[in-house]
């Protein structure tokens, strides 16, 4: 059977964002991730402390991040890919971070400019930090079944990267398709191998949904045992690293989704669709949620 509640983590903000050319207001992202929260969400994934040089969009995190944390209803996480990422978001106040690392050695490279090995060494480090402060880290795996240079990505690879991070303390474990290119097919043999080393209750799943895969990928997850799933408001987003991959699966998606199967959430989806017009109207883009543009439109 499936979970009868189903945690997400919204990654709009973040995920969403951090790919959009023209740069959007702080005092855009910070009414974004409060309207979020007030849809019910309980985790919003609110901005990165990364380079700005590689992240320009994100290079306000500081000011979103002190904005935005007061707000006690949802926990707010922020991405830290090193030592002075993650001391800069604990100064703005950040509660909960999360880092990054990757199943292929290629997307590695090109992400966090290092190898696999050497991300974990500096992952180490920051859970070792975040632990002095009792400061929860969530850790990420990317193109855990497939990467833009090296194609299809061994399952062990990634049981091995997600051990990894589950050895240094990681609570949560968020199997991400980066590119977008996995299907049932590719999906459950990838999550038996995980699941054989990591228990299924600390792991999520990340879809972005190139393929328009991601439903079907986040429906056969939950069967296999998961509770926790990664999305983006209006379906929003992309890697600006993996080139030709599009948003995440659109949060209204996978709510409405969930709604039918009888899986709670806690998410008002009324809600939900206001914040994803909010940011649409702000970018001048239509949602990339079906859900969103069939409820509009009846
Ligand atoms: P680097 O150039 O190798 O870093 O970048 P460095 O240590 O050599 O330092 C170079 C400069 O960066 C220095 O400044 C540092 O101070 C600065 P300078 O002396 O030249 O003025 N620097 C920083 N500045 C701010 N914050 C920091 C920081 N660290 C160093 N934390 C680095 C290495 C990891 C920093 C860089 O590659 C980077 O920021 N990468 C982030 C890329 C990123 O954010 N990608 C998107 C998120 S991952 C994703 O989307 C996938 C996911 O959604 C899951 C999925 O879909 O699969 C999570
Ligand atoms: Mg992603």
């Amino acid at each position: 059977g499936i979970p009868k509640f189903v945690k997400i983590v919204e990654v709009g903000p973040r995920d969403g964002l951090q790919n959009e050319k023209n740069i959007v207001p702080t005092s855009v992202k910070v009414e974004l991730i409060r309207r979020l929260v007030s849809s019910g969400l309980p985790v919003v994934e609110a901005t990165s402390f990364v380079s700005p040089k590689w992240v320009p969009q994100l290079a306000d995190a500081k000011d979103v991040m002190k904005a935005v944390c007061d707000i006690e209803d949802a926990r707010l996480p922020v991405l830290t890919p090193n030592l002075k990422g993650f001391e800069a978001a604990v100064a703005a106040g950040a509660k909960e971070v999360a880092v990054f690392a990757s199943a292929s050695e290629s997307f590695s490279k090109s992400n966090i400019n290092c190898s696999i090995e050497e991300s974990l060494v500096r992952y180490r480090a920051v859970c070792l930090a975040a632990k002095q402060h009792s400061i929860p880290v969530r850790g990420y795996v990317s193109c855990v079944v497939g990467c833009p240079v090296e194609g299809a990505i061994p399952p062990s690879k990634v049981a091995y990267v997600a051990k990894e991070l589950y050895d240094m303390g990681c609570f949560e474990i968020s199997l991400g398709d980066t590119i977008g290119v996995g299907t049932p097919g590719t999906v459950v043999p990838m999550l038996e191998a995980v699941m054989a080393v990591v228990p299924a209750e600390k792991l999520a799943v990340h879809f972005h949904d190139t393929y328009g895969q991601s439903l079907s990928n986040i429906l056969i997850s939950l069967q296999m045992g998961i509770s926790a799933v990664d999305s983006s408001v209006a379906g929003l987003g992309g890697c600006p690293y993996a080139k030709g991959a599009s948003g995440n699966v659109a949060t209204e998606d996978v709510v409405y989704m969930l709604n039918g199967l009888g899986v709670k959430t806690n998410i008002d989806l009324a809600k939900l669709m206001l914040a994803g017009d909010f940011i649409g109207e702000h970018l001048g883009r239509r949602s990339g949620s079906k859900t969103a543009v069939a409820l509009c439109r009846a």
